[in-house]
């Protein structure tokens, strides 16, 4: 499997990489005017929430990862939904105690948590900010009053939702035109109500949104959802807080690989599976290795059994936040990789890792859809961004108010409260809680300097296109587009992901040989990237997506 020959996008001084060229683009011209990377930050997710309304927004949740250039640190804050106050840990179980269908969930007022995405913003762009924020949010307002064209994508999605977004009149009325058709790409689209929403919280800040005529109308649009209400609050949006948490980070050969803790899975996943890999020898075994994939996918199924088990919301759940990236036992689960075949399905059970709180949990088996989208900024005094942000499926609940669309974060959660042995699930429904995330935005250090930002949307597969990723870059040796278009194997539960008409597609008959079951799709990732290179700056934008990098 060859990296293809893409060169990146090349930049000296700043650069944005984002999933929308005009995300991207509203990005670089706040960095042009003199903003830093926070400052471009909230005008590319401002920009995104209207272009790539189905993927991210201030409906949603976001994960940052923060270099902060001045102070040499690096930091991370968790802008994650919350459940509400009034959730019930049965939230997603019938009558019968039977667990919901996954769309009779998602669809409708129940799946809502509060909102962080805003909050994480304004917050962030209080304490890191170089321009004033009305400055920041003016362009998103500018493109909503005065259009945008839908893109390719963005109507492809709308044909394949087709029935649940028709579901609720405000988001149908948004995306379909007055015969009930899509809205076709090309076609010029405006938003007054974003518009209007995005001048609310220029003027009045975070509070524009959390309180007053915003979040009186997120509550009634939750409270109110025909068939599927939800128990959204006024309490829960005035309540809501953005945490600070420190980085999670391993040691992998000469970098550190940082990324965002618990409730994210994220980046002790992507560590555990780097970890596993340590000893072996990936870079001189290279892509076109069915033993280095053979290592990576097993490397992968031993990280995810430990997060069905251990990982959710740590303010919640007592966890094993060191135990699962402890050297020891990485080193003692890696021997499991020693064998010359796949490992039996009897032998990708959880590991124990040092934990000081003897708990015995139940395994949770829920699966987090591909939506989101993430993107990475680097500015000119050598602030770093790598934010992944999400209304978690494609277009969220379906439910539109002010112009965006509301997340169904809450189906993150497991929607069964126990195992079938009776163990609690670490990963269950609580008021207040955050539910496990698989969002993986990453910052690479090497001697304390930030080398590289990537991050990807996917559902519980971002995990592994991270971590594919970064080996391409830190082991393999390719440039960040090289890493973003190189294509996808992926093992979560057992099953060899691969994807459909690429190169990838020659190593499933070998990886079969080796006892995997093997399945080809659609891997549709979306990693954007840059590499802080001694040539300066390196874009790479995922060629699955509308994705660009550009800067200057
Ligand atoms: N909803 C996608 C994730 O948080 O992993």
């Amino acid at each position: 499997m060859r990296a293809s020959s893409a060169e990146p996008a090349r930049a000296k001084k700043f650069m944005v990489a984002a999933a929308n060229p005009l995300a991207a683009e509203a990005g670089v011209a706040i960095l042009k005017k003199g903003g830093n990377a926070i400052d471009a930050m909230v005008t590319t997710q401002l920009v995104l929430n209207l272009v790539e309304p189905q993927s991210s927004g201030i409906g949603g949740g976001a994960f940052l990862v923060f270099f902060d250039a001045k102070a040499g640190r690096l930091t991370t804050f968790d802008g994650r939904e919350t459940a509400p106050a009034g959730a019930d840990p049965k939230l997603f179980l019938d009558e019968a105690g039977d667990p919901l269908e996954f769309y009779d969930a998602v669809v409708g007022g129940r799946s809502v948590g509060t909102p962080g995405t805003l909050r994480l913003l304004f917050e962030t762009h209080e304490r890191f900010g170089a321009l004033d924020w009305k400055t920041v949010v003016q362009p998103a307002i500018d493109l909503a009053r005065g259009g945008f064209d839908v893109s390719p994508r963005l109507h492809d999605l709308i044909v394949e939702d087709g029935d649940r977004l028709k579901r609720f009149s405000v988001a149908r009325d948004y995306f379909f035109d007055r015969e009930g058709e899509p809205l076709k790409a090309g076609m010029r689209l405006k938003n007054e109500a974003f518009a209007e929403t995005l001048t609310t919280i220029a003027e009045k800040g975070a509070e524009g949104f959390y309180e007053g005529p915003v979040a009186e109308a997120i509550v009634a649009t939750v409270q109110n959802a025909e068939g599927n209400p939800g128990r959204l609050a006024l309490s829960d949006l005035a309540n809501y807080r953005v945490v600070e948490r420190e980085p999670v980070c391993l040691t992998y050969r000469v970098y550190d690989v940082c990324g965002m803790g618990p409730p994210s899975s994220g980046a002790l996943t992507v560590g555990q599976i780097l970890g596993l890999l340590a000893p072996f020898d990936i870079a001189g075994l290279g892509p076109e290795s069915v033993k280095a994939w053979r290592l990576i996918g097993d490397a992968s199924r031993l990280a995810f059994a430990d997060r069905g088990r251990y990982m959710a919301d740590i303010d919640y759940v007592p966890m094993p936040l060191k135990g699962l990236l402890d050297e020891a036992y990485l080193a003692s689960r890696s021997k499991l990789l020693e064998g010359e075949r796949a490992l039996a399905e009897a032998d990708v059970a959880p590991g124990m890792p040092p934990f000081d709180h003897a708990m015995l949990l139940g395994d949770d088996t829920a699966i987090e859809f591909p939506s989101t989208s993430h993107f990475s900024i680097v500015d000119g005094a050598g602030n770093v961004v790598s934010i992944t942000t999400t209304i978690e499926n494609g277009f969220g609940s379906r439910l539109m108010t002010g112009g965006f669309l509301l997340n169904n974060e809450l189906t993150d959660f497991s929607f069964e409260t126990h195992d079938a042995d009776g163990r609690v699930i670490a990963n269950a429904v609580a008021p207040g809680k955050r539910p496990r995330s698989s969002m993986a935005p990453t910052i690479v250090m090497r001697d304390g300097k930030p080398v590289l930002a990537v991050g990807s949307p996917g559902g519980s597969r971002i995990i592994g296109y991270v971590a594919e990723a970064l080996i391409a870059v830190l082991d393999w040796n390719m440039n960040v587009q090289q890493a973003a278009a190189l294509p996808h194997l992926v093992n979560r539960f057992g099953t060899f992901d691969v994807e459909a008409g690429t190169d990838a597609v020659k190593l499933a008959e070998p990886l079969k040989g080796l006892g995997f079951a093997v399945k080809e799709g659609d891997l549709n990732s979306g990693i954007h990237a840059i590499a802080i290179t001694p040539r300066g700056l390196e874009g790479g934008a995922d060629p699955r997506r509308e994705g660009v990098a550009v800067g200057e």
